[in-house]
């Protein structure tokens, strides 16, 4: 859709990332709390920026990601939230790592980056002859938006958590996923994520926890600003 032809009151969001796979799983997710949201990736606008994480926390890195793309782009869709994502493995007797780092765990020479299969060795060898495999994965989410009301347009920032307990198994099990998936034993089914289909990862993983502690919380924005979720407020 030409993005001249947006609704006067629509509501734009912004996906702060250029993986499909997550966009595919965030667009019917979002779009479906209200025909006024429109769900767009970075390059899906036109936009092509890399935001470097260089914050100590998964927080601050959503945080720092969903400010940088709503400052980018605010005086583009007056009306607009952004929204961006961290995710990390913590593990107990690794003191919560590679937690923040899990995307460049393996120690690789300048300039390259490691891949999931260099990531997830790494792991495995820095986790040679520990018993205690107690591990998490944790997913933050964090929105800042800028939303019209009846009492003019107002501000906000927001951040949601999704957190799945598990172990890290002794070597790879199942073929699906991505990541650490084939690593991450999952407490409440006794699989890896690998060894799930994507329906059965996606019903239960911290990414999915994380979007619907979102969902929620800007459900409880739009209704404490009593902005309308259908479009039968034209003065808005
Ligand atoms: P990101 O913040 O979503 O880019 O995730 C950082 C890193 O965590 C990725 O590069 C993956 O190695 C890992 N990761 C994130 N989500 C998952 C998942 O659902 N399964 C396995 N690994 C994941």
């Amino acid at each position: 859709m030409p993005m001249t032809d947006t609704a006067r009151n629509q509501i734009t969001i912004i996906l702060a990332t250029g993986n499909c796979d997550k966009v595919r799983e965030l667009r019917p997710l979002l779009e479906n709390i209200s025909p006024l949201f429109r769900v767009f990736a970075l390059h899906e606008i036109g936009t092509d920026v890399e935001i470097e994480e260089t914050e100590a926390t998964l927080e601050g890195n959503a945080l720092l990601k969903a400010r940088a793309i709503f400052d980018l782009l605010a005086e583009r869709f007056p009306f607009m939230i952004a929204l961006a994502d961290d995710t990390g493995l913590e593990v107990e007797s690794l003191n919560g790592a590679p937690g923040v780092y899990s995307a460049r765990y393996a120690p690789m020479h300048a300039g390259e980056s490691p891949t999931y299969k260099d990531n997830v060795n790494h792991l495995l060898h820095s986790m040679n002859g520990i018993a205690n495999r107690t591990a998490r994965f944790r997913s933050v989410l964090a929105l800042k938006g800028s939303l019209p009301s009846l009492q003019g347009p107002f501000l906000f920032e927001e951040t949601a958590d999704g957190v799945v307990h598990g172990s890290i198994t002794l070597e790879p099990k199942g073929d699906a996923g991505f990541g650490y998936d084939p690593v991450f034993l999952v407490d409440s089914t006794g699989k890896t994520y690998s060894e799930m289909s994507m329906a059965e990862k996606n019903a239960l993983s911290h990414r999915s926890l994380a979007v619907q502690q979102a969902i929620v919380a800007l459900k409880d924005i739009l209704a404490g600003h009593s902005i309308p979720l259908t479009d039968t407020n034209a003065s808005l």
